[in-house]
């Protein structure tokens, strides 16, 4: 992707990092909150502004994974894996979950008191900017009221936060559209804690090793923010419906005659998940009683697609 970098802008940005203020900043996955991830003052205005039960740990990006060999340790595998999804010139969005090192100045509020980190290098030119210009961690969730829909482009920023939007370096709209993928590295077998835009298949394949799933009886450790109703719009919401009802916004996948929109007319994965959140957000609309979707199939990125929709639909 070729940008336009405005340096003014990210200087900006960096100085109000400094005052422990947070900035909003594009990544390929979906908006962050971002705030210096070394300083309690700056975390709390993150949790404040989402208001996200405190007990729920951040991600903390870098720009490279030297940077981040700072803080975390990184096993064999966990090193393997970084190198082959966050390069320059191929890159996916995964979060590994590492042992913190001892004696890092990383913010324990940030981390809600684990003794693990989530860590995570973006791709989007401005995001990485900003990391390298900042030379600090930065924790940053979506750029959302928590349990809302995850902001894919800045409007959506302002639209969330109202009158106490953060500045936002507006980066477009985001390529990949879905929170990153989070695997726990931290024991001999990979967990995967969160679907998302790194798909399971391409993961086992560089490791060589399935993935257990988290909620697999084998697999102690829980993604402690997985929580059951996420990414939610206001209306009631129907999943793998071949028929909606009168009143539903039906939002289709592939072959739809009757949708109001469609995820993926051509029954394109990636290209349904950059759409997923916006086109929730756009038929989540008083003049609806519903909204159906239809049936998304499990692989690949379907995995992370159905597993916002699920959330999505729960009631709370
Ligand atoms: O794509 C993304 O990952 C986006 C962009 C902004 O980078 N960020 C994002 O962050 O989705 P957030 O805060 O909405 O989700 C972070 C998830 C939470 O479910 C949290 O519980 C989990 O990561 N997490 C963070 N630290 C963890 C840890 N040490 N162990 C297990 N789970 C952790
Ligand atoms: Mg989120």
């Amino acid at each position: 992707m070729t940008f336009e970098i405005d340096y003014t802008l990210i200087k900006k940005a960096c100085n109000l990092l400094h005052q422990s203020d947070v900035v909003a900043m594009p990544t390929e996955t979906v908006y962050g909150l971002a705030a210096d991830a070394t300083t309690d003052q700056a975390i709390v205005k993150i949790y404040e502004m989402k208001n996200r039960p405190s007990f729920n740990p951040l991600i903390a990006h870098f720009p490279d994974i030297e940077a981040a060999k700072k803080y975390v340790h990184f096993s064999k595998t966990a090193e393997l894996l970084a190198k082959h999804f966050w390069g320059l010139d191929y890159h996916r969005p995964l979060t590994l979950v590492l042992p913190r090192l001892e004696n890092t100045n990383l913010s324990h509020l940030a981390t809600a008191g684990l003794d693990t980190v989530a860590v995570r290098v973006p791709a989007h030119p401005i995001a990485l900017e900003l990391l390298r210009q900042f030379r600090k961690p930065l924790a940053a969730p979506s750029a959302n009221r928590s349990n809302h829909i995850s902001p894919t482009t800045a409007e959506h920023v302002r639209m969330s936060f109202g009158e106490n939007a953060p500045f936002i370096l507006d980066g477009g709209a985001c390529q990949i559209g879905l929170e990153s993928t989070i695997l726990d590295m931290t024991q001999d077998q990979p967990v995967l804690l969160r679907p998302g835009g790194a798909t399971v298949e391409e993961i086992e394949d560089v490791l060589k090793l399935p993935v257990l799933r988290h909620n697999d009886p084998s697999a102690t450790i829980k993604a402690p923010g997985m929580l059951k109703r996420h990414y939610a719009p206001s209306l009631p919401l129907r999943l793998n419906v071949v028929k909606p009802l009168h009143g539903e916004a039906f939002l289709g996948f592939g072959h739809a005659e009757n949708a109001i929109l469609n995820l993926s007319p051509s029954s394109n994965l990636s290209e349904a998940a950059s759409n997923l959140f916006s086109m929730l957000r756009d038929l989540d609309n008083p003049k609806f009683n519903g909204i159906a979707v239809m049936p998304i199939p499990h692989e690949g990125l379907g995995l992370a697609i159905n597993d916002r929709l699920s959330r999505a639909a729960t009631k709370s």
